[in-house]
């Protein structure tokens, strides 16, 4: 025998392809090569796997080995492929199991003494190879309990290779495993923040809309002086936010399993992810990159939840007009040289700023008025546009403090926002969007979805004043409709409609 094949996964993106891995043996000086668009790292597997099989007392064939990745079209990277590299070559010779190697996926990456590390993106990998036919996929131990999310996998998890030639039957040294490696947690990830909406004193008019913003999946700018309360607030809004459905679930673990970011154990992603990147954080952490297959960045970590921009002025402006294009199209497209990876970034996108730049508010503040404008000028244009909720959020004075009643809980507004959400699915049922907050501009405005003549004449009033924008106006309706959907109202009322006027009005430009 001396052809020898086996499965694998590549990803492009969270996008998953069946990769057929074959291996030949040919007459010649001993070699081993790797064909099928292969980059720097696929160079290094080809030591990994010598010396993982050396440590399993097998050697590589002392003839020309050729393994050969196909679809070659398909640009490859990364070190998930070195188990099917291994018994793939070692499928040319005897192997008393063929055919079940051949129809098994193997996936991870190989350390020099034949231990299988995890690797990065197994559950996008493995829902791949299911979807493609071929259930039974061999995965590294460390990555069994994700690789176990996906239905209908018959998953083994594996410490060492020489386990995996064991299935297959064939004879190898025993390996001395110490122990299987360990799952290292990215320390770059967060928890969510915790803590309940119960905890804000007063901000009556900035609890509004938070809850507004999270019922209609509306963009949200806060407001106001230092220590007013933003920070607080903004990290309040995942405990009002309605749990994703299997879809997004699935869709949100497989990026953070990209990421890195995924907490073993916890299972598929159920709640909106919060992710809120320090203002020094670089464009490629915001947007993704990286060398060889471009990882997610905060904007595809926040897909179906919120990017959280604390001090939003502060950010560099390149990196907050890289912010355009996920805001636009509700993804991100990363070009590399022979790659091109997309990963969603739909995110609902929070903004906090101070007022001015030396953020001392009230008679303390030394800025002028041209610093102050320019301050804020950082974020108009692709942000602010998207921008349906302005709130000012003023320092709560120690009188309002004490006159505040306590405020209500997160559980009792995250009910509201669940219900509301339920009437846009259903409304929305036959468009592309299912929020308020995604809703086209003719279809708020076409005269079938219009509110009662009595109700649109105060806007009307406003147009014709000039005082409200066609875009002034488009935000004005979706935040009304939010408000309706928010009272189990069929339509917007005159009421919904002066609330959704004062919400928006933090903006002058609108
Ligand atoms: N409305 C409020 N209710 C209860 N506590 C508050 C409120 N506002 C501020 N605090 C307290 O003040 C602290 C600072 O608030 P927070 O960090 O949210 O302010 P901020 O507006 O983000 O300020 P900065 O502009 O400096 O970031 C909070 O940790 C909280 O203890
Ligand atoms: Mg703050
Ligand atoms: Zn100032």
């Amino acid at each position: 025998m001396s052809h020898g094949r086996t499965l694998s996964v590549g990803l492009v993106g969270i996008e998953g392809h069946l990769v057929e891995v074959e291996a030949q043996l040919a007459s010649g000086l001993p070699a081993f090569r790797i064909v099928g668009l292969p980059d720097a790292s696929l160079a290094e597997a080809r030591e990994r796997v010598r010396a993982a099989l050396e440590s399993c007392g097998l050697t590589l064939p002392t003839r020309r080995v050729t393994a050969n990745l196909s679809p070659a079209a398909m640009p490859k990277s990364g070190s998930a492929f070195d188990l099917a590299l291994a018994i793939a070559v070692v499928a040319t010779g005897h192997i008393p199991q063929r055919a079940a190697a051949a129809d098994t996926v193997h996936l991870g990456e190989l350390g020099l003494d034949g231990r299988l590390h995890p690797v990065r993106g197994i559950l996008p990998m493995v829902a791949r190879a299911v979807a493609a036919g071929h259930p039974r996929v061999v995965v590294p131990i460390g990555n069994l309990e994700e690789a176990s999310l996906v239905p209908g996998a018959e998953v083994v998890g594996a410490a060492h290779l020489g386990e995996v030639f064991a299935r297959y039957g064939v004879r190898t040294i025993a390996p001395t495993i110490l122990a299987p490696p360990a799952v290292a947690p990215d320390p770059a990830h967060r928890a969510l923040p915790d803590g309940d909406l119960a905890d804000v004193v007063g901000q009556e008019e900035a609890r509004l809309a938070l809850e507004v913003a999270a019922a209609g999946a509306h963009h949200l700018f806060l407001k106001g002086p230092p220590g007013a309360g933003k920070t607080m607030l903004a990290s309040r809004l995942p405990s009002i936010l309605p749990e994703l459905s299997d879809r997004d679930a699935v869709t949100v673990t497989s990026v953070h399993s990209l990421a890195g970011t995924l907490v073993p154990g916890d299972g598929l992603v159920r709640r909106a992810p919060f992710e809120a990147p320090h203002h020094t954080a670089s464009r490629s952490s915001i947007v993704g990159g990286g060398s060889g297959v471009p990882r997610p960045g905060a904007v595809s970590k926040a897909h179906c939840g919120v990017l959280f921009l604390d001090e939003a002025p502060e950010f560099q402006v390149a990196v907050l007009q890289t912010l355009r294009q996920p805001l636009e199209s509700g993804e991100v497209v990363l070009h590399r040289a022979n790659a091109t990876a997309r990963y969603p970034a739909r995110f609902q996108l929070v903004m906090a700023a101070n007022p001015c730049p030396c953020g001392l508010s009230g008679s303390r503040c030394t800025c002028g008025g041209g610093e102050r404008r320019r301050y804020l000028a950082r974020l108009s244009g692709p942000l602010l546009d998207r921008v349906d909720i302005q709130v000012p959020v003023p320092r709560v004075t120690r009188a309002m403090a004490a006159i505040g009643a306590a405020g209500e809980q997160s559980a009792q507004v995250a009910a509201r926002v669940q219900l509301a959400r339920e009437r846009q699915h259903t409304r929305y049922r036959d468009v592309p969007w299912s929020v308020n907050g995604s809703a086209a501009g003719t279809w708020l405005r076409h005269p079938d979805q219009l509110p009662q003549a009595a109700a649109r004449r105060g806007l009307e009033k406003l147009v014709d004043r000039g005082d409200l924008t066609m875009r002034g106006l488009d935000r004005v309706l979706r935040l009304a409709w939010t408000l309706a959907d928010l009272a189990g109202d069929a339509r917007p009322t005159p009421t919904h409609l002066a609330i959704a006027t004062t919400l928006r009005m933090g903006d002058p430009h609108a």
